[in-house]
């Protein structure tokens, strides 16, 4: 049977021949250490698990949930946000509750956009954002995040023709894979550059807790105007070590959030209640679990930065996110430094060019083992006296 054109065109995933080459390391005993992915290596805090368990077990969970999802959640997301950004949102008519902010995104551009609409990618970018394009047959152009603008996009850089033709933007700060953060200035130029081109704007803030140096990032929202022109997507998944959870939300313009809606009544009826109730007590609940994880992001950030620039290795120190971005030595690809280290020492990362064509030249690190795994992993880089 053969599966649709549609599907075919799917993107092939990049990192998935990566992951094969590192599962086929371990299989052979080796001691890899896996620096490749983004999955949280710390626990869900024990207070949300309990909720989760006391939801659990009152049978008004069990049923089927609202299918726009639980207006204790939504109340949750509004006070979130009033709490952390000053950000008045209607819980009624600007929050959905999404599985996981990967199914947002991915399902996004099939609620605005039309056969051979345009839209507009970072690049570097988290890949995923590229199925969502191809699903709704829409087209897409990339803007380059370039070291010189602090990985920020150039707005002045895209063309004309680009600019008027694109319905919908995509924006991620912390950046996934630079670390780079954004400053309100910035969220201000995007919403003034948005309404003079008529774009949609949607705000990425999967790793919004995650920023170093006493700074904490700041969301979209927060620019005047940012809701008549966009959406910011919020995932539970690394603010609470909640990845196998799936529960995330979108919060912002109404008629975006609307058109989230419509398509989930199609496609879905909400996520588990009890998993909604759980979500709602982190997000209301005690931060300090947060403060403590980014605390130890933090301390692995510095531990990992110094050390390689111990070994003559120069890289910028990520300002947010758990990745760190280094540029690749001379006379490599990003590609063949990653298989290099892999093989000559037994670490995994992941090659910057399965972000984007800027991604080339990089390579991406994840800080998702302890520091002493960290340290280990760059002595075993230093023995390769490759700096
Ligand atoms: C930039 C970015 N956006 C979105 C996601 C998706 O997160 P989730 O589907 O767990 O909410 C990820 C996950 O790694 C990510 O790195």
């Amino acid at each position: 049977m053969e599966i649709s054109e549609r599907l075919k065109k799917l993107p092939t995933q990049f990192f998935s021949a990566l992951v094969k080459k590192v599962n086929n390391a371990v299989a052979e005993g080796r001691d890899i250490i896996n620096l490749g992915q983004g999955n949280p290596d710390q626990p869900t805090p024990p207070h949300i698990v309990k909720a989760l368990q006391t939801a659990a077990e009152d049978p008004k969970t069990h049923k089927y949930s609202p299918f726009s999802g639980l207006i204790e959640l939504k109340h949750a997301a509004s006070e979130y946000y009033k709490k952390q950004y000053g950000v008045d949102i209607d819980p009624e008519k600007e929050v959905a509750i999404l599985f996981g902010t990967k199914t947002g995104l991915v399902e996004l551009p099939m609620c605005l956009l039309n056969e051979g609409d345009l839209m507009l990618l970072p690049d570097p970018g988290y890949p995923d954002y590229l199925s969502g394009v191809v699903l709704a047959g829409a087209q897409f152009k990339t803007f380059p995040l370039l070291a010189e603008n602090q990985f920020l996009p150039d707005y002045n850089a895209i063309s004309l023709e680009d600019k008027e033709a694109a319905k919908l933007m995509y924006l991620n700060y912390p950046n996934n894979p630079t670390g780079a953060t954004a400053d309100l200035k910035f969220f201000e130029e995007t919403v003034t550059f948005a309404k003079k081109h008529r774009i949609s704007v949607v705000h990425d803030f999967a790793y919004g807790a995650i920023g170093f140096d006493g700074k904490k990032p700041t969301s979209l929202l927060e620019a005047e105007g940012a809701k008549d022109i966009g959406i910011e997507m919020y995932t539970l998944s690394k603010t609470y070590n909640m990845a196998g959870w799936r529960v995330g939300f979108a919060v912002g313009n109404q008629n975006i959030i609307e058109s989230i809606n419509l398509i989930q009544d199609h496609l879905y009826c909400s996520l588990f209640p009890a998993i909604q109730l759980a979500a709602a007590a982190a997000l209301t609940g005690d931060q300090s679990c947060v403060e403590e994880l980014v605390s130890l992001y933090e301390k692995r950030r510095n531990t990992f930065i110094n050390a390689i620039r111990q070994i003559g290795w120069n890289a910028q120190a990520p300002k947010g996110s758990f990745f760190a971005w280094l540029p690749v030595p001379k006379g490599f690809t990003s590609e063949e430094f990653a298989d290099y280290l892999l093989e000559k020492a037994d670490v995994a990362v992941a090659p910057g060019n399965g972000f984007g064509q800027y991604g080339e030249g990089y390579i991406r690190v994840g800080l998702l083992v302890d520091e002493s795994r960290l340290l280990e992993a760059v002595d075993r880089i230093r023995k390769l006296n490759l700096f």
